[in-house]
């Protein structure tokens, strides 16, 4: 640790204490509360604004700036407009209209709009002037991380494998997320096939840093001061949480999918693309296990993820995990030790008395 008290110049600049960046995580989870709670623990907290309007992501930050002075962050997903076949969304409805009569709803419809429009999400962030703005799913153009760093952003792109940190550095971006296989929820994957990017965090982080020379931002299976003090070891300038977080009290998913993550096994994660066109890692349940059996008709994503969202919706209302996407990291088991309900400023506060305890076991076997 440097003489500031920060341990890396990513925590430095972000006047971070803790080395933890809480993961963005759209479906409800990163809400303004729990994104501050983490910055003003001395993290970094994220939002997710992938699934919001322009206006969401406005009145989000809005309300994360009245609860903070500290940095924070804003993500999206860099998506160009989808424009489906009408056969495509017609496949995939017959396939999920059984389903959705489980549940008592009427079949699907086509949908006017698909997802938001990232064009006029990335016009909001920066006119937000968000302190740290993050992409996934895609690479941004120069330009758009030019007029980022104009207003004062700080750009962070996301990368499953060496040359997209290449793309992102090319680009301009200030450092990258290395996410591995072990991840929840979606896979960042922008350049080849999703099969040969699932590079677990532990070879990708010094490989994207030695490759890169960008600051690494470690992500997938950190759970607890052991995996911040390993991310830390393999170069990273902090450790990105996702999973770890989804339980905590300012969490806004359904109980029911927080009972789940706390009831997994190291094996009850899988990669499917079935739920919403991409591939995403989430916890198997009959949702799941029924969109793959009829593979051929699962369209690309934003319109698979459209066209299962209302039948998710209801599914979360009905506190019904059976037919929710019920994303979770290969570390879920790992936080089972923690108390239920646990807030997230309490978490951060372990975190922090775990990682500095390993890091004092570790010098004491180097002595
Ligand atoms: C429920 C959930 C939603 C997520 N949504 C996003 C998102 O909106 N944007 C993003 O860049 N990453 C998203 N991620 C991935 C995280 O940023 C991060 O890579 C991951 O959580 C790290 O692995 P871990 O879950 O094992 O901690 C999400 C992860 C989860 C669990």
């Amino acid at each position: 640790m440097n003489e500031g008290g920060f341990v890396t110049p990513f925590a430095e600049r972000f006047r971070m204490r803790v080395p933890v960046v809480q993961a963005p995580m759209a479906g409800g989870a990163t809400t303004p509360a729990l994104v501050a709670a983490v910055s003003n623990a001395g993290g970094l907290g994220f939002l997710a604004g992938a699934a919001l309007a322009p206006e969401k992501i406005a009145s989000e930050v809005a309300a994360i700036r009245a609860l903070t002075d500290r940095p924070f962050g804003v993500n999206l997903f860099v998506l160009d407009p989808a424009s489906p076949d009408e056969a495509t969304v017609r496949r995939a409805l017959d396939a999920i209209d059984p389903l959705r009569a489980e549940l008592g709803l009427p079949p699907g419809q086509p949908l006017a709009r698909y997802a938001p429009d990232f064009r006029a999400q990335l016009e909001a962030l920066i006119e937000l002037r968000v302190p740290v703005a993050g992409f996934t799913f895609g690479l941004l153009p120069a330009a758009d991380v030019e007029r980022l760093h104009a207003s004062g952003s700080y750009v962070v792109g996301t990368a499953t494998h060496v040359a997209e940190g290449i793309a992102w550095r090319d680009a301009g971006a200030d450092s990258v997320t290395a996410q591995g296989a072990e991840a929840g929820a979606h896979r960042g994957t922008f350049i080849g096939a999703f099969e040969d990017a699932l590079v677990g965090t532990m070879a990708l982080v010094p490989q994207l840093g030695d490759a890169t020379g960008l600051p690494v931002l470690a992500a997938g299976g950190i759970m607890d001061g052991r995996g911040i003090v390993a991310a830390l070891a393999l170069g990273a300038q902090a450790a990105v949480m996702g999973t770890a977080f989804l339980t905590t009290r300012e969490s806004a998913i359904p109980e029911v999918w927080k009972t789940r993550v706390r009831g997994v096994s190291d094996t009850s994660t899988t990669v499917t693309r079935a739920i919403t066109g991409r591939h995403a890692r989430g916890i198997r349940n009959p949702l799941m296990q029924r969109l793959r059996e009829s593979a051929q008709s699962i369209a690309p994503y934003p319109v698979q993820n459209a066209l299962t969202q209302e039948l998710r919706q209801n599914a979360a209302r009905a506190q019904n995990g059976d037919y929710l996407s019920l994303w979770a990291g290969q570390g879920a088991p790992l936080g089972r030790t923690r108390a239920e309900g646990i807030g997230a400023a309490e978490l951060m506060a372990q975190f922090e008395q775990e990682w500095r305890a390993t890091s004092v076991r570790i010098a004491e076997f180097m002595r």
